[in-house]
Order: C-alpha cells, then sequence, then structure tokens
C-alpha cells in the first residue's frame, strides 16, 4: 500500500483519539474526571471496542466552530465480562461534550445497532446539551434519540451514567432509560442550569443543589445509584448487567450458587419484632433469604419506605420488592409507589420474576399525599402489578392492611403463589383504627376507654388480624414457616419456570401517569 495513504490514516487517528487537545484533557482531568477513551478502557473488556463513525465531523456552517474528528461523541460496541453492549460516550473535552447534527446521528445509528442485535445501550454522559451553534439541528438530534429510547424501551435494557453535567437535552434521554447512575460531585442533571434559575425566577441555588447526584438520587428519584468514583460507576454498570438479560427475548444470565436451595435459616424467627409497632430492617429478612445474602439495591436513597433491588434465588435472577418499617412503618406514598412500579415494570419487560415480601400498615393518609396525587401515583402500582406476567410469588410477613393489602402482590393482581407468615395481620385497616371506628359509641360512653380500647385492639387482631382468614377463603396458598421461606419461594419459582399467561391483545395500556 501506499505509505502516504497509511500515513494519512494513522494521523487522522490521532487526531480522532486526541479529542478536544492536550489543554482540554488536563482541564477535564484537573476536575478528577476521566476522558471519554479512559472511561470506555475501564468498563469495557480489553481489547473488545470497536469505535464506529470516528471521522465524522460537523456539517455546520459556522465558521469559528472548530471540526474535531468524532465530533464530541465516541461512539462503539464491545463486551463487558464477555456480554456484548453497545456503548456512547460524550467527550467533554470537544465543544464541552455538546450534541449537535452529526453527533446525534452517531448515537442514533448506534442505537439502530444495539436494537438490532438485540444487546443493552449504555451511554456515559458528560455534555452541556444542545450545541448552541448548530441550532435546531441540535434538537433534531435529540429527537431522533428520544424516539429511539422510546422504541427500546422495554427491548433492550438501557443504562446510563452521568458523568459531568448533563445539561437541557442531555437529561432527558437518560430520563427515558432504565437505569441511571451518578457520580457524586461529578455528575449534575438538570434542564435548566443555576445561571438560568437566576435570571428567570431570582433563585440562588448551586450545581449539586440542584442537580447533583444526593439530590437526584434522594429527591427526585432520577438518579437510581450514586456511584462514590468513576470506578465505582462502572462496576455498578457491570453488576446490573449480570442480573438482566442481553434482550426480552432471552433469560437473564443463571450462575451456579454456593448457596443450598432447600437452606433454611432460624433468624427469620426473631427479626420481627413481638411488638408490631416497633421497627426493624427489611433488608435483613431479605439478606437471609437470598443467594448468599448479596441483594442489589435499586433506588437505596429514594423513597426509602419501599425496599428494591435484584437477587439470585437458586442462581436465578429475581426482583424484590419489600415494604421497610423502618421509614414511615413500612406505608405506601407516592414515592414508594413509583419507585416500585417502575421497577416490577423493569422485570416483567425483562422477564426477570417478582418476589414481594409485605409488613405494610396501608397508603400514607394526609393532605400532602392528597394533594400530590396519591390516588394517581399510588394506582400505578396496582397496574404494574396487574399487568406483570413473570411468575410473582408475594409473602405477607407482617402487615397488609387495606389498600395496601391489595397493591403489594395480591392475589387478586395475579400474583401466581401467595404465601404468609403466621405473624402476617391481613385486615381492613389495623386494630387501632378498626375498633375506633366500629367501636365508636362504646368507647365514647366508657369510663375507661384507653383500657378498654386496648382490650378490643387486642381481641381484633386475635380475630381478624391474622393470615388464616385468608388462608381458609384460599387466597394465601399456604402458610409457612418463616425458616422455611427461602425453600418454599425457591420451589415456587421452580414450578413457574414454564409459566404463560396471555392478555387481551391492544396497543398499549394507558397506565395512570
Ligand atoms: C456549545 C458548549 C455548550 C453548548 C458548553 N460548551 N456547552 N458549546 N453548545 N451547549 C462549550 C463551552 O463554550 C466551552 O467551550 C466548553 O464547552 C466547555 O464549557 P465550559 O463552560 O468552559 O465548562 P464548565 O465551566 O465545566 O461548564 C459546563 C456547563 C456549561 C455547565 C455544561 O458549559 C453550560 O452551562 N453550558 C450550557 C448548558 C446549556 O444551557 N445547554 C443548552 C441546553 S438547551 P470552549 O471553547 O470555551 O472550551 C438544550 C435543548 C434541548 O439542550 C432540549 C431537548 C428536549
Amino acid at each position: 500500500m501506499h505509505e502516504d495513504k497509511l500515513k494519512r490514516l494513522y494521523h487522522m487517528k490521532k487526531s480522532a483519539e486526541e479529542g478536544g487537545g492536550q489543554e482540554k484533557v488536563e482541564a477535564q482531568h484537573s476536575k478528577g474526571k476521566l476522558t471519554a477513551r479512559e472511561r470506555i478502557a475501564l468498563l469495557l473488556d480489553e481489547g473488545t471496542f470497536l469505535e464506529l463513525d470516528k471521522y465524522v465531523v460537523h456539517r455546520s456552517d459556522d465558521p469559528a466552530t472548530k471540526k474535531y474528528y468524532g465530533d464530541g461523541v465516541i461512539t462503539g460496541f464491545g463486551e463487558v465480562n464477555g456480554r456484548q453492549v453497545f456503548i456512547y460516550v460524550y467527550d467533554f473535552t470537544v465543544l464541552g461534550g455538546s450534541l449537535g447534527e452529526m453527533a446525534g446521528k452517531k448515537i442514533s445509528k448506534l442505537m439502530d445497532h444495539a436494537m438490532k442485535s438485540g444487546a443493552p445501550l449504555i451511554g456515559i454522559i458528560d455534555s452541556g446539551g444542545a450545541r448552541i451553534q448548530e441550532g435546531v439541528m441540535s434538537l433534531d438530534g435529540y429527537g431522533d434519540i428520544f424516539f429511539r429510547n422510546t422504541m427500546a424501551s422495554g427491548v433492550i435494557p438501557q443504562i446510563t451514567a452521568s458523568i459531568g453535567p448533563c445539561a437541557g437535552g442531555a437529561v432527558y434521554s437518560p430520563a427515558m432509560t432504565d437505569f441511571v447512575i451518578m457520580v457524586e460531585n461529578i455528575g449534575q442533571m438538570f434542564v435548566t442550569g443555576p445561571e438560568v434559575v437566576k435570571e428567570v425566577l431570582s433563585q440562588e441555588v448551586s450545581f449539586e443543589e440542584l442537580g447533583g447526584a444526593r439530590t437526584h438520587a434522594t429527591k427526585s428519584g432520577v438518579a437510581h445509584f450514586v456511584a462514590k468514583n468513576e470506578y465505582e460507576c462502572m462496576d455498578k454498570i457491570k453488576k446490573i448487567l449480570s442480573y438482566i438479560p442481553q434482550n426480552n427475548s432471552e433469560p437473564a444470565p443463571v450462575i451456579e450458587t454456593t448457596d443450598e436451595p432447600n437452606r433454611i435459616d432460624s433468624n427469620l424467627l426473631n427479626i420481627l419484632p413481638e411488638n408490631p409497632y416497633e421497627q426493624y430492617d427489611i433488608k435483613q429478612v431479605i439478606g437471609s433469604i437470598v443467594d448468599n445474602g448479596d441483594f442489589f439495591e435499586i433506588h437505596e436513597l429514594f423513597a426509602e419506605n419501599i425496599v428494591v433491588g435484584f437477587a439470585r434465588l437458586n442462581g436465578r435472577s429475581v426482583g424484590i420488592i419489600a415494604n421497610q418499617p423502618m421509614y414511615l412503618a413500612g406505608a405506601l406514598d407516592i414515592n414508594s409507589s413509583n419507585k416500585a412500579a417502575r421497577f416490577i415494570r423493569f422485570c416483567d419487560a425483562y422477564n426477570i420474576p417478582l418476589v414481594t415480601l409485605v409488613d405494610t400498615p396501608g397508603y400514607l393518609p394526609g393532605a400532602d399525599q392528597e394533594h400530590n396525587g396519591i390516588i394517581r401515583h399510588g394506582s400505578k402500582l396496582l397496574f404494574a402489578y396487574c399487568e406483570a406476567t413473570v411468575p410473582k410469588i408475594t409473602c405477607i410477613i407482617g402487615k397488609a392492611y387495606g389498600g395496601a393489602y391489595i397493591a403489594m402482590g395480591s392475589k387478586n393482581l395475579r400474583a401466581d403463589i401467595n404465601f404468609a407468615w403466621p405473624t402476617a395481620e391481613i385486615a381492613v385497616l389495623g386494630p387501632e383504627a378498626a375498633i375506633t371506628i366500629i367501636h365508636r359509641r362504646d368507647l365514647k360512653q366508657s369510663a375507661d376507654a384507653a383500657s378498654v380500647k386496648k382490650k378490643l385492639a387486642r381481641d381484633f387482631r386475635e380475630k381478624f388480624a391474622n393470615p388464616y382468614i385468608a388462608a381458609e377463603k384460599g387466597i394465601i396458598d399456604m402458610v409457612i414457616d418463616p425458616m422455611e421461606t427461602r425453600p418454599m419461594i425457591i420451589a415456587a419459582l421452580n414450578a413457574l419456570t414454564t409459566k404463560r399467561e396471555p392478555r387481551p391483545s391492544k396497543k398499549h395500556g394507558n397506565i395512570n401517569l
């Protein structure tokens, strides 16, 4: 081959790999951030990355906008622990990772590849949003990405990491993906930045407060995970992938477990306090049931009154949903309903069975919840359970009152197997609330209302707040010894491996968003 031709290629390759140049790379490092290429090297198995569109440049007619090979986003495919993935990584050193027409086309092309191959899509965002100089063509680029995010939803898993600013259009695409990880003190997501907020609303707010990792992990729920640094972020991506399938028609990976499926655990007898009003940590229960106590929690800092996450039972991935009595006594509220409903829909889309552990006193009452739409949001949980056709196992371990009893994977919502511990209390209301209503007159007339109330509550609990009335009616399939929870759930899951549950054909349901 003519030497000059090869020289040209290598010159272009070098130039593309330099991104925005030495100075910008140093600026990136000085902010404690890795470059786009360093990020790819950190995530993918060595030597597996195949880059696409390395020599694409912008075609804006603005003479002041310098052309860089790659146009501010690196796209390609590679492997993560031997699993094929498609990846795009914004390069902040090139025009602030802003997205113009050609960068948009690169990402869209990659998404099309991921869809055709049926492999997960990973996006790493570090971007100033729509490239201002390219005007409507930047918006055009985002629009195409949003469309593809939607088409891919429920077909291939989509994971996004925010490792830098994600401004304007750069936030909506992540929000449409399945999991968002933000790196602490580096990742920031906002539709409009602090300067605009100050200008328009005269409010002073810092970048971190407005859209930092903690804000989105605790308040908005946009971030499913917070990572301490970029290394931990990549580990989280790898861990998510380990529980989920390549696409919606493949099974999730099964790993050989060292944990005996028939293992019983007497500790389960001691976790629930005798007094049903005392707190305990539901994660202790989860830990004792799942393989090797390994529970990968999602949305750990958001709506802590419900716990969701992945675990394995006899080597198979399951999605766990459990009320957390440590927060709001495990009551369901707006955020917890949203959090659990979204997780259930993910698991259902990707054939991951659902295991629900119930201990909840009901939906949270109050004007704040009502005015903010507990009816609208709370019913999403019902909708999500009803829609889900994956195997669904529910175990009521404590309180299961009223609407929350129904919502937390009851038989009516088509759970397949419903277990209960002897400690389960299934009723329309908790004993105290129930007797205040049905014995209002007696209590009013009594000289010693407090002790009468206590006795009535005890009688009520004895009579109604137990699992046996439901078991008599077949609404609970089996009341089990808590020690045997793990073998019982595994046996049920084994029996349901080949479950099929056809549903009426429709364009799509209309979940009450
Ligand atoms: C073009 C941009 C850019 C943008 C940053 N740059 N954002 N260029 N379009 N949107 C350029 C800067 O001019 C600068 O170029 C380089 O990237 C680095 O930016 P700095 O500001 O120096 O970096 P930093 O101080 O770290 O601040 C990063 C930032 C800030 C917070 C992202 O740049 C910023 O606020 N950018 C604008 C964010 C924004 O409002 N985007 C548009 C949103 S509207 P030089 O050459 O000096 O190095 C939108 C609409 C889509 O996205 C809606 C779809 C639904």
